[in-house]
């Protein structure tokens, strides 16, 4: 016979740029109870080109979801119990589709990739009225990390996109959007949906009026009809239409960072998370106030709970260049043998030894928004080694987290008492350390450091019809903290981070 579980279960999809996960979680205790992840490599075809497989990152949550059934299934849990799934993904990256095959018209565009520079440079000359046209509507810069422009770009150069919008066949999506469709059908009537936050990354989405816009869709040149419907991050979407969970309603979708912040409970007004994974990214809920920054942060749709729920905002610092240093030390140093062996050398240099490292490999996100800048690896002598690098790595990962928490604190006047963080680089204890020296407040981490899943499953089982999770702040009480507190002294963090800061202008201009 099966075992007995305590509640309802939730499972959650994290599709994320280098890992694709499923995991199974108790509604009722928050608790994880098992998970399967197949790891992804990003293409990079070309010098700035970031691409990946649309049909391999579904064949890896197909993979997830039924390897996760089977370790249910050893646990003599009865996967009947599994009553909706929510789905989290990275954000902004682009798929254009032909919906009547259920084929990619080509690769998926990352959102770290660089091909459309030109675009943006030919987009921003034509600008209509002031320069404030695109950020006042999306809260976004004018910059390549968003998908209009990745859109716009498939749309002038692969001939088969061009084709299927001619012919009325082809479907846009971010991951979630493809993700979604595919699972609850695909050319036989899948769902073609978003949610808010995901739409509010594309450049294309009014997030005041949480609707596509007529004016930002000429202006990129964006047929409207190729567009996903919009609705909220917590609703029934549609079913699992095969495999061992078919039936099962679909009703959480979420940007992976706004399901971070949902599943760290930052439900009040100036509660703020930090998410370390391929890139970081630092979100400070706003509440229904969609505010605008003056110091390089972006403006972007936190959750919509629900259909009637209202819209909550947050504002945004985002990095790109975090866990993807490591594996670039590892996949093109070759100085690691495994992105965890980081630690180990950091720890035994114990100091950068005045080595500072830029990883701009994708510009500058914020607070600078300098496509110009490229990485470096500056204050380099003969002492050097290995292990000051890759303390120079992680100590590089935290000063951008300080440029950005700076940032906030300039524009919401909010002091912050502690960061929370969550992430898969949340494990490494010198890099958490480092943040709270570097910082000089404390850092505070779950003890599930699965967030961004929780948040994703939350949303699922709060749904209207599903209503198995309670989104009351008791959850809470899941939470068990790992604090980090400063042991340095605030002169030696601001002399460094000083230090970061030259070194940062001297990665800037390097593409003319
Ligand atoms: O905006 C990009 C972000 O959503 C990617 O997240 O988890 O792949 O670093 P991640």
């Amino acid at each position: 016979p099966k075992k007995a579980v305590e509640g309802p279960l939730v499972g959650a999809v994290v599709q994320g740029t280098d890992c694709s996960r499923f995991l199974v979680f108790n509604s009722k205790t928050a608790e994880l109870l098992t998970y399967y992840q197949v790891e992804l490599t990003p293409e990079f075809p070309k010098e700035g080109w970031v691409e990946q497989d649309p049909k391999e990152i579904l064949q890896s949550v197909y993979e997830c979801i039924e390897r996760t059934c089977e370790k249910l299934d050893k646990l003599n849990i009865d996967v009947s119990n599994i009553k909706a799934i929510g789905v989290t993904n990275q954000r902004e990256t682009t798929i254009v589709w032909d919906k009547l095959t259920g084929e990619p018209l080509c690769n998926a565009v990352v959102w770290l990739d660089l091909r459309t520079q030109a675009t943006v440079e030919n987009l921003s000359k034509k600008i209509p009225g002031n320069n404030n046209f695109v950020k006042s509507k999306t809260g976004l810069p004018l910059s390549t990390y968003f998908s209009a422009v990745k859109l716009r770009w498939m749309l002038d150069n692969v001939r088969k996109v061009q084709k299927a919008v001619e012919d009325g066949r082809a479907l846009f999506g971010t991951i979630d959007s493809w993700l979604i469709w595919s699972l609850t059908g695909g050319a036989s009537g899948g769902v073609h949906c978003t949610d808010v936050t995901n739409a509010s990354r594309t450049m294309l989405f009014n997030i005041h009026s949480l609707e596509w816009d007529k004016e930002l869709c000429d202006f990129f040149d964006i047929p409207m009809d190729i567009l996903p419907k919009v609705g909220s991050s917590s609703e029934i979407y549609g079913q699992m239409k095969t495999g061992s969970l078919e039936g099962v309603p679909i009703s959480g979708c979420l940007g992976d960072q706004s399901a971070a912040l949902v599943g760290q409970m930052c439900f009040q007004e100036g509660q703020a998370k930090n998410t370390y994974g391929t890139g970081c990214f630092l979100l400070c809920n706003t509440g229904r106030n969609c505010m605008f920054s003056e110091h390089g942060l972006l403006t972007t749709v936190a959750y919509k709970l629900g259909r009637d729920k209202p819209v909550i905002y947050a504002l945004e610092g985002s990095v790109a260049i975090a866990g993807a240093a490591v594996r670039w030390l590892k996949d093109n140093l070759g100085i690691l043998e495994t992105p965890e062996e980081i630690e180990i050398l950091a720890k035994e240099a114990g100091t950068s030894y005045g080595c500072y490292f830029i990883p701009a490999f994708s510009g500058l996100y914020a607070p600078y928004w300098e496509p110009s800048a490229r990485g470096i690896i500056c204050g380099l002598t003969q002492f050097t080694n290995k292990c000051h690098i890759a303390f120079a790595a992680l100590e590089a990962i935290c000063f951008q987290t300080r440029e950005i928490l700076d940032a906030m604190i300039h524009d919401s006047g909010i002091s912050f008492s502690h960061l929370q963080v969550d992430g898969r680089m949340t494990n490494n204890k010198v890099l958490m350390q480092l943040q709270a020296d570097i910082l000089h407040i404390p850092v505070v981490k779950p003890r599930i450091a699965e967030t961004t899943a929780l948040g994703a499953a939350m949303a699922a089982g709060a749904a209207e019809g599903v209503g198995v999770w309670s989104l009351e702040p008791d959850g809470l009480s899941a939470i068990v903290m790992e604090r980090f507190e400063p042991q340095i002294k605030a002169t030696e963090s601001e002399t460094r981070y000083a230090t970061w800061k030259r070194a940062v202008m001297k990665s800037m201009g390097w593409v003319t």
